[in-house]
């Protein structure tokens, strides 16, 4: 069955954009999932299409409005429609392995582009939007981290990996980032390819490469080397 993405933004002409190129275009062309754009603004009520309005109590920008937004989302995923509905905002949890995973394995999404100062924050709780972030900075809108979500959640599909390529992510799913690659030629620039991954013995090479991820990790990202076990994001 097809995993289905319905994204829901002012500026549909983006999508699906770089999701069809690549490994996610590749599985978006043979229908291992599909990529709907839905107009926010057909769902404006006025003849002059608004879709935004000045924040209560006053301040700058404008904030997406909750009744355009609820025909819309009501269009797009019906009562009863089972994939989760996700609002992209910086004020969201922050995106993670296991969360793209959990999506993955499901029906597909509904996803909201959030826009201007924010959005009406009470279609989040009629409607029982998710948010989610995907990191610690202001992009000008949700359609960039749409495709971050979407192209995530594509590379996991079944059929669309092969099986290798899961495997080199299963270091970073265990907490730990990738060690270090190198390929052909020998000797780059002066600099060489270290000894031990051509010396051939397998033992050697695992061994290697755990302790550079463990260093890379301590290294670069501190709070992930401080968590164990499985529940390592
Ligand atoms: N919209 C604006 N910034 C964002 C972020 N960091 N994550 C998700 N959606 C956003």
């Amino acid at each position: 069955m097809t995993w289905r993405a319905s994204v829901l933004t002012i500026f549909p002409e983006l999508f699906p954009g770089p999701l069809a190129a690549s490994l996610a275009g590749k599985a978006l062309a043979a229908g291992i999932w599909s990529c709907e754009a839905i107009d926010i603004r057909k769902f404006a009520a006025d003849k002059h299409r608004t879709v935004d309005d000045t924040p209560a109590g006053g301040g700058p920008g404008m904030v997406l409005k909750a009744d355009v937004l609820a025909r819309a989302i009501d269009a797009a995923a019906p009562a009863g429609d089972p994939r989760p509905r996700i609002l992209l905002t910086p004020r969201g949890r922050p995106l993670t392995q296991s969360r793209v995973r959990a999506l993955a394995e499901g029906p597909g999404v509904v996803v909201v582009c959030g826009r201007f100062e924010g959005v009406d924050q009470r279609i989040v709780e009629a409607r029982s939007l998710e948010e989610i972030s995907i990191g610690d900075y202001v992009l000008s809108g949700g359609e960039v981290a749409a495709y971050v979500l979407l192209d995530a959640c594509a590379r996991l599909l079944p059929g669309v990996m092969g099986e290798d390529a899961s495997k080199a992510e299963e270091s970073f799913e265990a907490g730990l980032l990738e060690y270090p690659q190198y390929t052909k030629p020998q000797v780059f620039e002066g600099r060489a390819i270290p000894d031990v991954l051509l010396s051939g013995d397998h033992g050697k090479v695992a061994a290697w490469r755990r302790a550079e991820a463990e260093r890379a990790t301590r290294e670069r990202r501190p709070d992930l080397a401080r968590r164990k076990g499985p529940e390592r994001e």
